[in-house]
């Protein structure tokens, strides 16, 4: 039974499979204890209401039969799918009207405090409101937002406080799946009267070497007092280690109702520097003191490196070259929707790394906060972008309605918001902004450049450029620094040839799609076959784009490129291309439902890898590897010649089919001709070294590939074996421990096997589960981009073999989440996760 940690009260277990029930009706308003803190979570304990509802922002409303809920929350994900939606928005209900509310209530001991309330992100045209009083609104769904609530706050334990949020998020907002609804988290944030302003604190290493480090600090005080003061801010540099690196102390005047705006500089000895294989923090603590009395502290994580760019050795960190190994990420968590968690980002970040995976491009909007730092700590770089359009709109509601009105604060917020981040390496200002065929596009380009260079003189800036003629010739490429083109491949060595001065990267590139475990044959470029479904070949993709192969090529042979972000790391909810082609008329696209979300990603949208991800691991790393396709059941086909694919780092490789020797091939020698398009050369094929291929005569059994390095020693192996019929389901949870905090997750990988363990490579099986105890079921996926299946839900069909269940712990409940999954005909399976107090201590199931 699971045990309510720190409490007596024993809620029981909940019997009942799914959705916990709770007693949230019971529940007084949460008593905010703001005396002790900075910074509280204001996640908890929402009401929510969809539809637009008369009086909702006032005090008094009754919203006692408004669901209850916690955030971060996204209501288009819990569907229906709806085809009179866009299926390039994921046909899901992404849009209308909503209202959320949270009670809370605040200790007569915050008087002297100031209270604000902190958005880290709304989706989308958000207006807030406290006890009946209108705070302000924000329209971009991407950027957070800040409310003072001093004025309107009833402070006592009698006095209830009502923050209600209306959000209307509009049909036509986007090209992807925005989600919607408050899907990030809300603070409330702290403050006394003298105190360190909203990101009043910006910390650079301008000078960085393996003996010294300058850091340097700019610390903006505020002062809500009606006297002037003197004080002191201290600012002390930690190591990893919890030792002072450094400090650095000032004294300055502030004018009653003043803000001061200080810079101190700290010299770091002999520092760790912050690199992607060794990605160390450390923390800038600071204390603003008048005497004994401490107004404001805080704590900065920050790491010690440089970026810098040159024509000869193209991007540099800490003067080092580095090339961008990266890929686009929408923002998205698949199954999950947008609502921000912590744990489904890092899985993302972590499988992505397992490809090679060193940076990131936030496409085409500013991150969640804990993207961020899970880059920082991870040691992924990030290209940080800011648009989607300026003034032009793509979609007749995006973020070009309000550009100019609202343009310049969300890049200026996105800049001081995400400027500490040792993992942010550039800013992006946009992504194909149809400004590019302007003549004086050049204007808006340098506007927004300089605004970044005003916030963060440190970085350089970029843009996806896709028109990359228009934007040289109008003069957009000149106001970067870094140009970035979207899918040129075959114009990089032109362009760097008739500008010797240029560095350039492949802000977007590839663009291959593909359906995990999906193999047609003969091999041909489909450009959307009936089926729904892609050949994972790793050859198809649409005409502006091409297989990963020549990209990779280039970036190896051009010094002054600088790197690729590769479209996309995951799949995505929405645009699926190549079905519902954005030229041709929804009407006209009947026979493309039910597809939905997106073929671009190496990996799926349940976060299991496509054989695309191990041709980028191929190319992206160096620990021997090597992986096969296609599966190994083409009943039917005896006799029939198969094309496999090998993918590896090693310096060849030898086939086996049942034991018998099909050959050795050598990379870089034994190519393969792939087809491109004409976005890469005129002939529209490719002779790539990143694939080995055999014709193989099928017979069932084990195909086996064994790779060698130069001399010939065996350093890798890989099989695909012929399985037999569907037998057992088997349940795989990524973490037998995770934190009983509501919110940290077990990914559940869930497997059709033959009798034998071999994964049914086709099997489509329904799994129904069943979870109890001190978790519950927050989603269900299996990759399939094309099926109406809802994400929350206990049961799933396997796709092509594989399923994921995705299990939430629930809040401060310790002990075992008990997971079931049966299936009509196949042996069941079982599995426990453990859940833990969140400072990750393990917690003894108690004795029932
Ligand atoms: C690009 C665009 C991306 C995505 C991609 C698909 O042109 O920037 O957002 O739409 O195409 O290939």
């Amino acid at each position: 039974m699971p045990r309510r940690a720190g409490a007596t009260v024993c809620w029981g277990m909940v019997a009942a499979m799914g959705v916990a029930t709770g007693t949230w009706a019971a529940q007084p308003p949460e008593v905010m204890r703001v005396e002790d803190s900075r910074r509280l979570s204001l996640d908890h304990d929402w009401r929510f209401m969809r539809g637009d509802v008369k009086d909702a922002a006032t005090l008094e409303i009754d919203d006692s039969e408004w669901r209850h809920l916690d955030l971060p929350h996204d209501w288009a994900i819990e569907g229906p799918f709806d085809k009179s939606i866009s299926p390039h928005c994921g046909a899901l209900p992404y849009f209308g009207v909503a209202w959320y509310r949270k009670h809370f209530r605040v200790p007569s001991t915050a008087h002297g405090r100031h209270l604000a309330i902190e958005f880290d992100g709304a989706m989308s045209n958000a207006e807030v409101w406290l006890n009946g009083e209108k705070l302000g609104g924000r329209p971009y769904g991407y950027i957070g937002f800040a409310f003072d609530l001093d004025p309107t706050l009833r402070v006592g334990l009698g006095e209830d406080n009502v923050i209600a949020v209306r959000l209307a998020p509009k049909e036509g907002s986007s090209r992807w799946y925005p989600g919607a609804g408050i899907y990030r988290n809300v603070w409330l944030n702290i403050t006394r009267d003298i105190h360190v302003a909203r990101w009043g604190t910006y910390v650079r290493t301008p000078q960085v070497t393996p003996q010294e480090a300058t850091v340097l600090v700019r610390t903006e005080v505020r002062s809500r007092r009606s006297v002037a003061d003197t004080v002191t801010i201290d600012n002390v540099v930690v190591d990893p280690d919890g030792t002072e690196a450094g400090h650095a102390t000032i004294t300055v005047d502030i004018p009653a109702g003043e803000t001061r705006t200080v810079e101190q500089s700290i010299v770091v000895r002999a520092p760790a520097l912050w690199w992607p294989a060794q990605p160390t923090l450390h923390r800038l603590v600071t204390v603003i003191r008048d005497g004994d009395v401490e107004w404001d502290a805080t704590t900065t994580p920050f790491g010690i490196r440089s970026v810098s760019y040159d024509k000869d050795h193209g991007f540099l960190l800490n003067g080092q070259p580095v090339k961008l190994k990266g890929v686009c990420l929408h923002h998205d968590l698949g199954p999950l929707g947008t609502a921000v968690n912590r744990r489904a980002i890092e899985r993302e970040l972590q499988i992505l790394q397992g490809m090679g995976v060193n940076a990131i491009r936030t496409s085409h909007n500013p991150p969640a906060p804990e993207v961020l730092d899970l880059c920082d700590r991870l040691g992924i770089m990030v290209l940080d972008e800011a648009f989607d359009m300026w003034r032009k709109p793509k979609v007749p509601n995006g973020h070009a309605v309000f550009f100019d009105e609202w343009g310049e604060t969300d890049l200026r917020d996105m800049l001081r918001r995400d400027r500490n981040h040792p993992s942010v390496v550039m800013w992006s200002i946009g992504n194909e902004v149809l400004e590019q065929a302007d003549p004086d596009g050049w204007k808006i380009a340098r506007d927004l450049t300089q605004i970044c260079h005003e916030e963060d003189p440190t970085r350089p800036v970029t843009a996806g450029y896709n028109q990359m003629d228009n934007a040289i010739k109008n003069g957009l490429v000149a106001e970067v620094d870094i140009p970035g083109f979207n899918y040129k491949v075959r114009h990089y060595e032109r362009v760097l040839h008739d500008h010797p001065d240029w560095w350039i990267l492949g802000t977007e590139t590839a663009s291959c799609v593909s359906s995990r475990g999906v193999y047609h044959l003969p091999i041909e470029k489909y450009e959307s076959h009936p089926s729904h479904q892609i050949t994972s070949y790793d050859i198809i993709a649409p005409r502006w784009a091409y297989a990963p192969d020549p990209e990779l090529d280039a970036q190896e042979r051009i010094p002054r490129l600088l790197g690729e972000l590769m479209w996309t790391g995951f799949d995505y909810l929405g645009e699926p291309t190549p079905y519902f082609d954005w030229r041709k008329p929804m009407s006209e696209s009947e026979a493309d439902w039910p597809a939905r979300s997106s073929y671009f990603g190496a990996v799926d949208l349940a976060g299991f890898p496509k054989d695309r991800y191990y041709l980028y691991q191929s190319a992206w790393t160096t620990e021997p590897m090597v992986h096969i396709l296609p599966h190994w059941n083409w009943q039917g086909h005896e006799g029939q010649k198969i094309p496999v694919m090998v993918y590896t780092n090693a310096a060849d490789a030898e086939l086996f089919l049942n034991g018998r020797s099909l050959g050795r091939k050598v990379r870089g020698v034994d190519l393969v001709t792939i087809p491109v398009g004409h976005s890469v050369n005129d002939e529209g094929t490719f002779k790539t070294k990143f694939r080995l291929e055999w014709e193989v005569s099928y017979e069932p059994g084990t195909l086996r590939a064994v790779a060698h390095d130069k001399d010939g020693h065996e350093v890798a192996s890989a099989q695909v074996d012929t399985a037999g019929r569907p037998a057992r389901v088997t349940l795989q949870p990524d973490r037998e421990h995770i934190a009983a905090d509501g919110d940290d997750l077990a990914f559940v990988t869930v497997r059709i096997e033959d009798a034998a363990g071999h994964l049914c490579p086709m099997a489509d099986n329904l799994v129904r589960f069943e979870v109890v105890g001190a978790g519950d079921i927050a989603a269900v996926g299996n990759g399939n981009p094309a099926t109406f299946e809802p994400f929350q839900a206990k049961e799933r069909h396997a796709f092509n073999g594989k399923a994921l269940l995705i299990v939430r712990s629930r809040r401060a409940y310790v002990g075992a989440i008990r997971i079931a999954a049966l299936s009509e005909g196949l042996q069941g399976s079982r599995a426990v996760v453990m859940t833990g107090n969140p400072s990750g201590q393990e917690v003894q199931e108690p004795a029932p």
